[in-house]
This record gives C-alpha cells, structure tokens and sequence, in this order.
C-alpha cells in the first residue's frame, strides 16, 4: 500500500500543468488489512498468489476476454473476438518479410493469457528459432534457460516447451514475472536478458517508478537471436550497446544489427538479402528524452494498468490493455479533457504516424522490388556497377529498419509521437536515395526500368500456404487519408 502513496506522489506532481486537474483520488487511502499465507519464492501458479490477492487475480485472468468492438481505430487485437492479420492490414509487410514466418503469418497482439497459446496456434514457421520462443511467452523461461543452458535457445520450440510442467504449458505472463512474493514489490524475472541489458546502458538500482516500466520491458522490446552457421540460434539479446537510458536510439540498434553477419536472422526473398530484424520495440520508443509522457515521469503501468474500484478495494488494474479499450480511464487520471477529447488527440497522432508509415512502406517495398529486377538483370549476365549497387543497399538497409521499427511498435506513434515521425521520416528519405542510386546502376548497366514498379502484392498475400487468408486487394487496400490506392498500385 505504501506503493500507492508513491504512484500518488508522482500523479500528483505531474498535476501542476494547466491541461491537468487533481484528482479526488490523490488523497492517500488506508492500508487495509488482509490476512495472508507466506508465498514460496519460486511460486510460479497465480491461483495460489490469487488466494492471498484475488481482486489482482480475478482481474488478470480478464485478460482472456475479448476486447469490445470499435474503440480502438488501428489496434483491433481481439475486438469482438476476432484475431486481425497483420499482413493483410499492411501489405507491404507481406512483400518485405517473405522468406521466413512473419512473412507467413503475423497478427495484431492480444491479451496476455494468450501469449503461449498463440504460438502453439501460428503458424511452425514463426517457431524455427527453436526453444528461445519462450522468452517472452513463458514464466518459466528464466528456469528453463538456466536449467538447459545452450539447448535451451537451440532445441526445437516443442522440445523445450515440453519441459514445461503439464498444468502451465498454455500459462502466459505470471505474478512471479513481474513481484517478488516476499512482499509483493516488482521485480524483473528475466535477468538473463532485460537484466543484461540494463547493464549494458549502465541502470543499476532502477527506482520504482522506472519499475513500473521495466517489467514491462522485460518483453516489449526487440531483441537479436544470434545464430551459427547452420542458422541455430545460439542465444538472445537486446541491440541496446551503446545506447543509454533515454536515448535508445534506431541509430544506435541498428549499428548493432549491423555489427556481426550472425544476427542477421533470416533472408528476405524478394531481394535475397540477410537481414536482422526489429520486434515490438514499446519500451525502446516510450522510454525516449523526446516523449513528452516519458519525460514527465509516466509509466507503463500508469496508462496500462490504472487504478480502478473493485468493491472495497482499489488496485492496479491486472487486466491489461489499451487505454483505448478501457475508455480512457487511465488518462484520467491526469488529464482534465473527456474521454472522447482525449481518444481524439489518439488518433489525431495515429493519422499521422500511419500516413507516413505507409508512404515509408510502399517506398521501401517499392526499392525491394527494385533490387529484384537488378538481381535478375545480373544472373543475365548484365555487369551492374558494384559500388552503386552496395550503396543502394546500404541506404536500403537503413530505411528496412527504419519501417520495421515502427510498424511492429505498438501504439502507432503515440508513445513518442516526434520521435516515430523522425524515424519515418528517414525511412522515407533513405528509401527514396536508395532508388535513385540504384536506377542510376541500372541505367549505367542498360537495364530498362518501369516508372512505375509493379510490387505483385496479391502474390504475396495469397502465397502463404496453409495462412493464406484470401485476400482482395480491391477491397482491402484502403488508405484513411487517400494516397495507399496510388502508393499500393505503384506510384
Ligand atoms: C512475459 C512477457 C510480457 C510481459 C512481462 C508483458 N507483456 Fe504485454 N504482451 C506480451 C505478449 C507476448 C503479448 C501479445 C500476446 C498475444 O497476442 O498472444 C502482449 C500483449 C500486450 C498488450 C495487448 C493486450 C490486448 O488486449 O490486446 C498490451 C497493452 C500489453 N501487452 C502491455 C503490457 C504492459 C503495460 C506490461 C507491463 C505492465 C506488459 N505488457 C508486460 C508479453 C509481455
Ligand atoms: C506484467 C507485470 C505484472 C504481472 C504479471 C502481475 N502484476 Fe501485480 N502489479 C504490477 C504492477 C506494475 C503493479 C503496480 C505496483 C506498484 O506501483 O508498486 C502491480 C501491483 C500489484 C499489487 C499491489 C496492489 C495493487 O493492485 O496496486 C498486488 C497485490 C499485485 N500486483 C498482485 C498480482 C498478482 C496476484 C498477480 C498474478 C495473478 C500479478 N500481480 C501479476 C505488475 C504485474
Ligand atoms: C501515456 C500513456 C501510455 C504510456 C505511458 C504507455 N502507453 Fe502503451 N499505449 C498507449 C496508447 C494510447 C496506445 C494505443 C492503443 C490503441 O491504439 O488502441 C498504446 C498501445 C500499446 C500497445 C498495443 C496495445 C494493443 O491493443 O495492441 C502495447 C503493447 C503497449 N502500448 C505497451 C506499452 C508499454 C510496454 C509501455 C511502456 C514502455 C507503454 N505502452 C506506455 C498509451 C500509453
Ligand atoms: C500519470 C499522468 C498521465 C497519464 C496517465 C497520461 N498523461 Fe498525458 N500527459 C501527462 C503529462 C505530465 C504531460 C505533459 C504535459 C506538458 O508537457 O505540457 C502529458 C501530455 C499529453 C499530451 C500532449 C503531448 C504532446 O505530444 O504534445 C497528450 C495528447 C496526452 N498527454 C494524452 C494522454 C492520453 C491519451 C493518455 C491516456 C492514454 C494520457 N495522456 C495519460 C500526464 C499523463
């Protein structure tokens, strides 16, 4: 209980602007008294946590029911029960990920009893990295991986989650995750890669208020899997060296990415090309000096999780989810605007990132295609200048992960709504570079070019065996602002 009157403290202080009101709940409440049973350390069953906390309990289990129906504009999870494919909302991802499982299947998230479920669901492809899966999926992870060392990140995915005791096979994230069952404080569990990372950006003692964040952090953010020359993955980590907190930059990870051939994870079909890769990066493009919520002392927690009434009690909220779905409750708390006003300001951020998104998208996707037909004009015998072909690909890179990094973030700008438009912004002048030098290779070697490059997208979202989800271009491609139709037929 002391906890809240430390949340309130922070609420409380960030109240002083003129956009914001102080809440009646910023008076401290009496700790009330429950009797309770000491919790083994190593207790990973939330029913047994749950008889000591059940209004915590009853709320985490929530987060297996659906989301209601259109109150979120671009994260549609689980609304109505309903799983949302990723590929078929963006289909420029459908052309830049073909080669490995994202390529294949990719959905919007959804609750967090999901999490292992979903991957006994996805398609195999999602799961060639093997047991290393299970990272940011099980509560189990941290004993597996110390338990099997080596063979933890390379045996095959079912292999090692077949060490998981029968009862907790489909188990998501659990209290021991995030709370140290002596006294119920947070705690990170992952010390073997959130724990490293901190490190390497030289976090030692994080206060509580970083905590409310980073055992969040321990999976929203991206991580590299190396691999060995049989491509067996060999170990995980986050791309933070050299960055610092605060300032994890895309620069910074992508000179990580771009370090050592062995984090280069998959090959990318349509140009061929190794890659790396960028997953959910929430924490790395929230916790960032330019966010105005971040600077101000704002956790995940604070917008994920807010306080809300259960009879008597008043706790953090264990169903977690977008604000969005939960009618702004969390905003709320700090801000004065009704919820409508607020989920207006939403959206305005996300019209904007998403407009750029797409432009940075079909940009890069358009280069890809770019690079194929230079690709196929080489195996033809054509002597395409080297220099300018590395260069091409180079700036090619840098857009890549550029796009990649937003569009697998999750708030579609609004965690760091300058920040994301900078990144786009890049994606987009690095891409248009790259295909200015690459049609000069081209030109120099008498390769003829379209104007206008034909990015077959129908071909990659109904090439995906088993996944394919009949797509119709017709009806899918659609763009809110007007300029997908012209960007997705080539423009
Ligand atoms: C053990 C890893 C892990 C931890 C810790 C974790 N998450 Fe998640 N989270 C996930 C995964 C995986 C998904 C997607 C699940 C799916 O789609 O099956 C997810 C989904 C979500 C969603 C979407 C929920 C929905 O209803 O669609 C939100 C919001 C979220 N997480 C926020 C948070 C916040 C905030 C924290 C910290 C308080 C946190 N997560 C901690 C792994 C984690
Ligand atoms: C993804 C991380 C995460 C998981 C999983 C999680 N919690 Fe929490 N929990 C939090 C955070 C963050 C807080 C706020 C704590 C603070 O500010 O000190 C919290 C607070 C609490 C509190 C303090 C009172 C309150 O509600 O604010 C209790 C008790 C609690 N959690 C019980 C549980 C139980 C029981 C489970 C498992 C069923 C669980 N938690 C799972 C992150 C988590
Ligand atoms: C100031 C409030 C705020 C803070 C702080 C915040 N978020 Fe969010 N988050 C949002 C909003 C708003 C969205 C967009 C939700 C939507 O469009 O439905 C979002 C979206 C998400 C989603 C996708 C939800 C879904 O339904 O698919 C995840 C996951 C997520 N946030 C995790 C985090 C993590 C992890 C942190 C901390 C590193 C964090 N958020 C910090 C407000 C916040
Ligand atoms: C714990 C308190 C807190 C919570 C929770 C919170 N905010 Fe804020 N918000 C702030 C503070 C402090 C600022 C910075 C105000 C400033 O610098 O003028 C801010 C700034 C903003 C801004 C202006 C930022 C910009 O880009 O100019 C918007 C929009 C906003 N919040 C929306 C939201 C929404 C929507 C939610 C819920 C998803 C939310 N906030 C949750 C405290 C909070």
């Amino acid at each position: 209980m002391m906890l809240k009157k430390k949340f309130k403290t922070l609420t409380c202080a960030t109240l002083g602007l003129s956009l914001l009101i102080f809440s009646p709940g910023c008076k401290p409440e009496k700790p009330k008294e429950v009797k309770r049973v000491p919790i083994a350390e190593n207790e990973i069953d939330p029913e047994v946590w749950g008889k000591n906390y059940p209004v915590e309990y009853e709320l985490w289990l929530k987060t297996k029911e659906p989301r209601p129906e259109g109150k979120s504009k671009y994260k549609k999870g689980y609304d109505g029960g309903k799983i949302y494919d990723k590929l078929s909302e963006y289909p420029f991802m459908a052309l830049l990920y073909k080669g490995w499982g994202f390529g294949i299947e990719y959905n919007e998230p959804r609750g967090h009893y999901y999490m292992v479920i979903d991957q006994l669901e996805i398609d195999p492809a999602r799961l060639k990295a093997g047991g290393v899966c299970l990272t940011c999926k099980s509560p189990y992870a941290p004993y597996l991986e110390k338990s099997m060392g080596k063979d933890y990140y390379s045996l095959p995915y079912k292999e090692v989650w077949s060490k998981i005791p029968e009862k907790h096979r489909k188990l998501g994230v659990a209290c021991i995750d995030c709370h140290d069952p002596k006294d119920m404080s947070l705690r990170i569990s992952r010390s073997f890669t959130l724990g490293k990372a901190l490190e390497a950006i030289g976090v030692k003692e994080p206060n509580h208020q970083l905590m409310r964040s980073l055992v969040c952090a321990q999976c929203h953010v991206t991580y590299v899997i190396p691999k060995d020359k049989d491509m067996k993955s060999v170990g995980l980590f986050f791309p933070w060296q050299g960055s610092k907190l605060g300032e994890i930059t895309i620069e910074n990870i992508i000179k990580v990415l771009k370090s050592d051939p062995s984090y280069r994870e998959w090959k990318q079909e349509v140009t061929g090309f190794k890659l790396a890769y960028i997953r959910h990066p929430e924490f790395e493009l929230y916790a960032h000096k330019s966010s105005p919520h971040w600077s101000a002392g704002v956790a995940c927690a604070d917008c994920h999780m807010p306080f809300v009434r259960v009879g008597a009690h008043k706790v953090s909220d264990h169903n977690i989810m977008s604000p969005l779905k939960n009618d702004m409750i969390a905003c709320r708390q700090c801000h004065a605007q009704d919820p409508e006003q607020l989920k207006k300001l939403v959206f305005e951020i996300q019209d904007r990132t998403m407009t750029l998104l797409l432009r940075a998208g079909y940009a890069t996707a358009r280069v890809a295609k770019l690079f194929e037909i230079a690709n196929k004009a080489k195996e033809n015998g054509k002597l395409i200048d080297e220099k300018l072909y590395n260069e091409a690909k180079d700036l090619y890179e840098e857009a890549f992960y550029r796009v990649v990094f937003i569009g697998a973030e999750n708030s579609i700008g609004f965690h760091n709504p300058t920040e994301a438009m900078r990144i786009l912004g890049d994606a987009m002048s690095y891409a248009k570079k790259s295909e200015i030098v690459l049609r000069e290779a081209l030109s120099k070697a008498q390769v003829p070019v379209p104007v206008n490059i034909d990015l077959e997208l129908t071909k990659y979202l109904n090439n995906r065996g088993e996944k394919k989800l009949n797509f119709k271009p017709e009806q899918e491609i659609k763009d809110p602002f007007g300029t997908l139709e012209t960007l997705g037929k080539g423009f």
